[in-house]
């Protein structure tokens, strides 16, 4: 059973990745939508905008290694990068929560989650994070910022209190110049420590041991 749920993630995937490789044309028809505007995440409804194989299977490393069984994730796209969370926790016996504001998109995920096998570990909440995660209170042992760069800051500040000794939180597009803004303001709380990967593009924040 469990070779069988394995088998059609990395099926999955694979479909998805494919199918992501159109995403420049994509990118770029949202971009030319936001000229005479602020640029908004409806822009890329149809883009996966997805992490990496390499950072997926880091990240499923990361999981496995560190025991980790509580996830949040901000920004699901299609959940490509839900299905390596999956491969990681169904090792440890945990479950990730994922949110995306564009419901269309979470309706594709939710159908790509059951299509691998693995929609009884995961929870979609559609609409935006600061709304849908306001009540979380349990501990968080992974959080995967990959939304709105904007709104990293707020969603941190707001989910702080469900950090413990041993949370992760993991940054994508670290090096877009809203996710430096949040990272700076980060560095000055002498809790955490920050260690860039990937050339700056992912910081993984950890809590620093007393
Ligand atoms: C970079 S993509 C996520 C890619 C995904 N993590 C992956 O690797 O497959 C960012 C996603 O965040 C979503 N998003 C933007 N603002 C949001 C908000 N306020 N709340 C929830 N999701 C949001 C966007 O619609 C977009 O689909």
């Amino acid at each position: 059973m469990e070779t069988l749920e394995k088998d059609s993630i990395e099926t999955t995937l694979a479909e998805l990745y494919n199918d992501a490789k159109f995403d420049y044309i994509k990118m770029m028809k949202g971009a030319a939508k936001s000229l005479l505007r602020p640029i908004e995440p409806s822009d890329f409804k149809d883009a996966y905008l997805s992490i990496s194989k390499e950072q997926g299977e880091d990240l499923k490393r990361l999981i496995k290694k560190s025991n980790i069984r509580n996830i949040i994730e901000f920004g699901t796209s299609f959940g490509i990068s839900t299905l390596f969370l999956a491969q990681g926790v169904m090792e440890t016996g945990g479950r990730i929560i994922t949110t995306e504001l564009i419901e269309s998109k979470a309706k594709k995920a939710i159908e790509n989650f059951k299509k691998a096998g693995v929609n009884d570990l995961i929870e979609v909440r559609v609409g935006d994070a600061l709304e849908t995660l306001k009540n979380h209170n349990d501990p968080i042992d992974l959080l995967l910022l990959d939304g709105w760069k904007d709104l990293y800051l707020p969603l941190f500040q707001m989910l702080e209190p469900s950090f413990h000794g041993n949370t992760v939180i993991y940054v994508d597009n670290a090096d877009m110049a809203a996710s430096q803004a949040f990272l700076s303001a980060v560095a000055q709380k002498s809790r955490y420590e920050l260690r860039p990967k990937y050339e700056g593009r992912v910081v993984i924040i950890t809590v620093k041991k007393q």
